[in-house]
């Protein structure tokens, strides 16, 4: 955290970058949102970017990336096998995140497509703090069954509680035993939870974690996508890290796993992604996949320049005044929205914003989705594109029925070094609108529903015709104003 001080008294999170590279952005009128919703199935991952305001989607593959990242891009050595990009990526993975044997992949869930090939079976149990979309598709895949282990305070909404991404070690070891630890091939614990709100684990939680894989000999995976904001809010909650370094807490964290995966979309601002270990087995084990499925060993599906950003990136992750950023802006915006009496995820966590779309639209049943509807009525008041992470972004049950997420969430992302304060602002009063015109806003039904991952190219329709509603009421209270 910066403390800079205002002679105002005001406290606000001061940008310590500069803007070098910029791109236009349009607001299109109101008429033209909604045709814009109609052509995308009120599914705001399919939404054209040319009808976008503030693109608040996901952090993955849009944080800014840095002069020093562009400039190594410049130096990418194109070679299939043996590339010398590859090489410095592996040093900076070492000297990172402490593992010396790396595996490129091209994504985050191609690392868990390969995770799961290797050591799932039918009947496998996999658990964890909490699942993620991909991560579970993959699990399913292969015949394996995930067990969410949250302590209760994960699921409470308005809480204070600094670590809500921990996991629970009795039950974790209730369901070891229970399940038999030779059909536990992995426990999977995910920095800064993502589908819970972005909320971290302590490091006393991963040493006990690291504790119950040693006592049944399980491998302990570490999902390190979000590891920047978690190690970030380690250092600001948890007193024994305090004055400890970002480089000190994110290799104690790294240690204390057998393989750690990340999505570099995410962990270093760049593309691409990868596994690493410190085992000669486990890397055995790994290896003959990468070819197979991502490309020879030294590339792994991902571009020679995405790999040189990515070693730089990784470098960047150390810098407090860097990964500071989007979470900073992230909780200015939760403690305006709060004081404005918008019903919020809280505390504040990492990625985004996280509206609680289960009370704010508590008129609209979780048959309707009330987290997508949500994300459609603020697209359409403001240009404004969030993402549902809630009961559409559930999947159905073996049996194809619908299963009701625990939390109906809007997600507000923040990538780094992306927007401007004024920009938030905006975003802060569009919302604040929305929550009080909030019965205005109506529920969704599916017309067209995928069989695996729905909510990326899911189509829906409005239950009714709440979306001229609002626009009616927007005109009233805005005039011709965008
Ligand atoms: N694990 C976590 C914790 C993630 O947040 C993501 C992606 C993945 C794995 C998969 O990585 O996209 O590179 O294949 N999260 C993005 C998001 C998609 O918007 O939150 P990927």
């Amino acid at each position: 955290m910066q403390e800079i001080k205002f002679y105002n008294g005001e406290n606000i999170p001061l940008e310590l970058h500069k803007v070098r590279v910029v791109q236009k952005l349009h607001l299109v009128p109101i008429e033209r949102r909604l045709e814009a919703l109609e052509e995308g199935g009120f599914n705001t991952f399919r939404l054209n970017t040319k009808d976008v305001f503030l693109d608040m989607l996901t952090d993955s593959g849009t944080n800014a990336m840095s002069d020093n990242q562009m400039a190594a891009m410049m130096q990418a050595d194109d070679a299939y096998a043996g590339s010398q990009s590859f090489y410095r990526l592996k040093k900076a993975v070492e000297d990172v995140l402490g593992k010396k044997h790396y595996l490129p992949v091209h994504q985050g869930r191609a690392a868990e497509n390969i995770l799961s090939k290797a050591y799932i079976k039918q009947g496998s149990l996999i658990p964890m703090n909490y699942h993620f979309t991909t991560t579970l598709a993959h699990i399913t895949e292969c015949g394996g069954r995930i067990v969410e282990l949250l302590y209760d305070e994960g699921y409470v909404m308005n809480s204070d509680h600094p670590f809500k991404g921990n996991m629970n070690i009795e039950k974790l070891e209730e369901n070891i035993i229970r399940h038999g630890s030779k059909n536990v091939p992995f426990i999977r614990m995910e920095a800064s939870t993502n589908l819970i709100g972005g909320q971290p684990f302590s490091i006393q939680n991963l040493r006990d974690v690291r504790a119950i894989a040693d006592k049944y000999n399980i491998r302990l995976v570490l999902d390190a996508s979000l590891l920047g904001e978690n190690a970030y809010l380690v250092k600001l909650r948890e007193e024994e890290f305090n004055e400890t370094s970002m480089a000190d807490i994110l290799k104690t964290m790294t240690e204390l796993a057998d393989i750690v995966y990340f999505s570099a979309r995410k962990l270093s601002s760049s593309r691409g992604g990868g596994i690493c270990t410190n085992s000669e087995v486990i890397y055995k084990e790994l290896e003959a996949l990468v070819p197979l499925y991502e490309g020879f060993l030294t590339y792994g599906g991902i571009s020679v320049r995405e790999i040189e950003s990515m070693a730089v990136g990784l470098y960047e992750t150390l810098d407090e005044t860097m990964i500071c950023q989007s979470p900073d802006f992230i909780r200015y915006l939760v403690d305006e929205l709060d004081k404005n009496g918008v019903p919020m995820l809280k505390p504040a966590g990492v990625l985004g914003a996280h509206v609680n779309a289960m009370e704010l639209c508590s008129h609209i049943p979780q048959t309707q989705y009330p987290a997508g509807s949500l994300a459609a009525a603020l697209f359409l008041i403001s240009g404004i594109r969030g993402m549902e992470r809630g009961s559409v972004s559930n999947q159905r049950d073996e049996y194809g029925n619908e299963t009701y997420a625990d939390m109906e969430l809007v997600r507000l992302a923040v990538p780094r070094r992306v927007f401007t304060l004024s920009q938030i602002k905006y975003v802060i009063d569009r919302v604040t609108w929305l929550n009080d015109n909030r019965e205005l806003i109506g529920g969704l039904k599916f017309v067209y529903e995928p069989p695996v991952l729905r909510f990326f190219m899911g189509g829906l329709e409005p239950v009714n015709d709440w979306p001229q509603r609002l626009i009616s009421k927007f005109k009233e209270d805005f005039g011709e104003s965008l």
